[in-house]
């Protein structure tokens, strides 16, 4: 989604500023474009990918020591130059670039222009920067000044950063919703949509909280204010740590969705090392005791392939812990009136810990009743880190490609270890053999990590398909939502995802020849209902591909097509079972010739609704 990036200080802000947005690049976006101040304001825009800005850089004079930069992920009016950012006020004053949505714009624009105000492009954004001219032509005030006012009467959720001709070297930030973090380097500012952008020139920042705005200017300390336009002290958090998570580099994979997905042996052994070495106890829960073992209900909520995980957790957190778990979208939660009871627990689930809705939700949540939120999260420092009651950190590393992989597989594990935590409290014993078989789950994700070119046959087989399936029941079934998921995002293949036994109620209407279904059955208990799933979509005509554990063969004979894993533990067959079908997705999107870490449309951190 958009990316903000600003600098103020002594060097050429323009290359910085270039370099700052390559940073956000992988949030997602359609065009790009810088303003440097250097007496007037000087902008360079390009739609397109920011290699196209650094090719023109060269054409347009950008020189000086403070400026402000945009990726924008198009949201009002199409993704070209005219309306990608910074947008100018009419005079020229003041330049700004915005993240966010702003909800009242075309009253606003309404306003303006009977008040003699002219547009060039379709943006929200163009209409703040000449609101907030007119409001300093009308009422004297310092831009500054007029934050208040506009956190107050400007509708939406949104962060913006301006640029003033008459004030060189300053730089103004807002935010209500969408995040902004303004970084320190000793005399030099920043500002950053995502500490990402920042580790790499700074050693801490300043997360600015929601609806407090701040000026920044070279040598000065930051003045943070609160909405009512009160200055208050700012919390400067260190952010040392993330410098070993910037190492965003491909290695020697072709694409980060590779490399993220080979990543998952690791990060499943950092969880299985430190479940045991804390005997299977979440450490950063303990103060949340009291609360975990009168719980009588978790809502878990969140998005896309974090509401997946959501839904595992509820399978593990049931089966393992005996508490009843209900999940819901994020984005409906919010809108919805949530019965919310005394001794429920609120699990929200998000990668960035940045997405609008699962943050709404959060938010909600704490205007019905007192509940823990418990956060599941990557990203130190973000939103939902710093809002939760409690976070388990997901320690995935940043996750660059748009796809969730890694992620996934983090928050999976880390239900797990949730379920196993309120087990214990609970004082129930662990299924047998569930603890042998996680212990070696990191190697067997190595090993099926290994069937990477059988699955890569399975693509080039079905490349071509328009339309595919995904079936999964019970423990499975999550999985092949997430599976259909990676394959329309990575493939722009038609997917869906479906639990099985809804296939007669139904889809199945849909299978022809030319409509494959994979059917994940890698649970053995479920082995003879996975045979008649696959035989009622054969005698159909319909390609099936199944998903197996290594033993099952006469499952695997059954199908037209197979993908393995080693065989496990049936609750744990899952985490498996996911590599092939990111393999899959993967190795589609490559055949077709896609932009694997960045498919079209789409944007890494969600930030509006
Ligand atoms: O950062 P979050 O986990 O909150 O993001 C939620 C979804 O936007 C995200 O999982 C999305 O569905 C991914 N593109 C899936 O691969």
């Amino acid at each position: 989604m958009c990316g903000i990036f600003g600098y103020t200080g002594s060097a050429e802000a323009a290359d910085l500023l270039i370099e700052g947005l390559s940073k956000l690049e992988y949030r997602g976006y359609d065009s790009a474009g810088i303003s440097v101040l250097n007496g007037d304001i000087h902008t360079l825009k390009s739609a397109g990918n920011i290699a196209k800005l650094r090719e023109r850089r060269s054409s347009v004079d950008v020189s000086g020591t403070s400026g402000i930069a945009h990726t924008r992920w198009a949201t009002h009016g199409e993704p070209n130059e005219t309306n990608s950012h910074p947008h100018h006020s009419n005079s020229n004053r003041y330049s700004l670039v915005h993240n966010g949505i702003i909800e009242n714009y075309l009253e606003m624009k309404k306003d303006l222009i009977d008040k003699g105000f002219d547009f060039k492009s379709d943006t929200d954004t163009e209409v703040l920067v000449n609101y907030i001219e007119h409001l300093a032509n009308e009422t004297g005030k310092q831009p500054a000044d007029l934050m208040p006012e506009i956190l107050r009467d400007v509708k939406g959720s949104f962060a913006i950063a301006l640029m003033d001709t008459k004030n060189p070297g300053v730089l103004i930030a807002a935010r209500k919703g969408s995040p902004l973090i303004i970084g320190l380097d000793g005399n030099e500012q920043y500002l950053s949509s995502d500490p990402l952008a920042l580790a790499q020139h700074c050693d801490s920042a300043i997360y600015l909280e929601n609806r407090h705005y701040a000026v920044i200017a070279p040598g000065k300390k930051p003045a943070v204010y609160n909405e009512r336009g009160l200055e208050i002290v700012a919390e400067v958090a260190v952010i040392d740590q993330m410098k070993d998570q910037i190492t965003v580099d491909k290695g020697d994979f072709s694409h980060y969705t590779l490399k993220e997905i080979y990543e998952q042996p690791d990060i499943a052994r950092q969880h299985v090392a430190e479940s045991f070495q804390n005997h299977h106890i979440l450490p950063e829960l303990t103060h949340l005791k009291k609360e975990l073992v009168a719980a009588k209900r978790l809502v878990v909520i969140g998005c896309g392939t974090s509401l997946h995980a959501g839904w595992m957790g509820r399978n593990y957190i049931e089966r393992l812990a005996g508490i009843p778990v209900v999940v819901e979208q994020a984005s409906e939660f919010r809108y919805g009136e949530p019965l919310l009871f005394e001794n429920d627990i609120v699990i929200a689930v998000s990668q960035s810990g940045e997405t609008a809705d699962t943050m709404e939700g959060v938010r909600l949540v704490s205007s019905i009743r007192d509940l823990p939120v418990i956060g599941l999260c990557n990203v130190k420092g973000s939103t939902l880190y710093r809002e939760a009651s409690a976070c388990l950190m997901l320690n995935a590393g940043p996750e660059i490609g748009v796809a969730s992989t890694k992620a996934f597989m983090s928050q999976v594990l880390m239900f797990f270890r949730l379920a196993m935590h309120l087990a214990d409290l609970k004082g129930y014993n662990a299924h047998e053999g569930l603890l042998d078989d996680f212990k070696k789950l990191p190697n067997l994700i190595e090993k099926t990590l290994k069937f990477n070119e059988a699955t890569h046959e399975i693509a080039e087989k079905y490349k071509d398909s328009e339309n595919m399936l995904f079936l999964g029941r019970g423990i499975q079934f999550p999985i092949a939502m997430e599976g259909a998921l990676k394959v329309k995002e990575l493939s722009y293949i038609h997917a869906e995802g479906y639990s099985s036994a809804e296939m007669k109620h139904g889809p199945l209407a849909l299978i022809d020849e030319k409509f494959p279904t994979v059917v994940v059955a890698t649970d053995s208990e479920q082995e003879g209902k996975n045979i008649n799933t696959v035989k009622e979509i054969s005698s159909r005509k319909g390609k099936v591909i199944a998903l197996v554990q290594e033993s099952s063969t006469r499952l695997a004979n059954e199908a037209d097509d197979y993908l393995m894993v080693p065989d496990i533990h049936d609750m744990l067959a899952p985490f498996l079972a996911t590599i092939p079908l990111q393999l899959l997705s993967f190795h589609f999107a490559v055949l077709r010739g896609h932009n694997v870490d960045q498919p079209r449309n789409l944007a890494k951190s969600v930030t509006v609704e």
